[in-house]
């Protein structure tokens, strides 16, 4: 099979996976983020682009938030089912096992492909849909939304100083601006309702 067919394939076959997820995790952030990492990836010339693409579509599906497995068990087992190489399976669990931003912040992947896939994350977590995603994370863990606003503050708007790339510099900037005014906005809105 081509290497498009095989990421179609393991598109359709991740897809089930996070149909029900209402915390920000759901398929279209797989999506984004992986139309994110190869949009990055296209500058540059010396990038493994296959690797790039298992990575950022198998990113969350062992994440221990959504799932109870052990080991990238998921991940193994998609990539296994779909032929690929022990080598490859090895780098993408490498990868993956890097990329949340919650496993500490200082974290920088040494490889460009590692580096593409935790910036497309990370840019999916600001702007517009970072606000919604925010939201939505914390009200599926019964959260306030003033407790949701503390983590744009905690968290949110140290991405943009945290992107390895260039380009995804370039993206988190404007980003990052949106989510200022709202937070601002935010804060005036409240404040007159007390
Ligand atoms: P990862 O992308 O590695 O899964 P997180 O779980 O920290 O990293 O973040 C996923 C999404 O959940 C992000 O959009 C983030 O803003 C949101 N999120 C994580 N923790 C909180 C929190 N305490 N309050 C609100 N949103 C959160
Ligand atoms: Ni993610």
């Amino acid at each position: 099979m081509s290497e498009i067919l095989i990421i179609d394939k393991i598109k359709k076959d991740i897809k089930p996976y996070f149909e029900t997820d209402s915390s920000g995790h759901d398929y279209s952030h797989i999506l984004r983020v992986y139309n994110m990492a190869m949009k990055i990836a296209a500058e540059y010339k010396y990038c493994d682009k296959k690797i790039v693409a298992l990575a950022a579509l198998l990113h969350d599906i062992d994440d221990d938030k959504l799932f109870k497995t052990k080991n990238y068990a998921n991940a193994k087992k998609i990539m296994k089912q779909n032929n690929i190489s022990q080598s490859d399976i090895n780098t993408v669990i490498e990868i993956i096992s890097k990329v949340s931003f919650r496993k500490g912040e200082s974290f920088r992947d040494d490889e460009i492909e590692g580096q593409i896939v935790q910036d497309a994350d990370r840019l999916d977590a600001i702007g517009a849909i970072g606000i919604a995603r925010a939201f939505a994370y914390g009200g599926s863990k019964g959260r306030s939304i003033f407790s949701s606003i503390d983590h744009f503050t905690e968290k949110l708007f140290l991405l943009k100083d945290l992107m390895n790339t260039p380009a995804a510099k370039r993206i988190a900037k404007n980003r990052h601006f949106f989510m200022v005014e709202f937070y601002h906005q935010f804060e005036l809105e409240n404040k007159a309702l007390s």
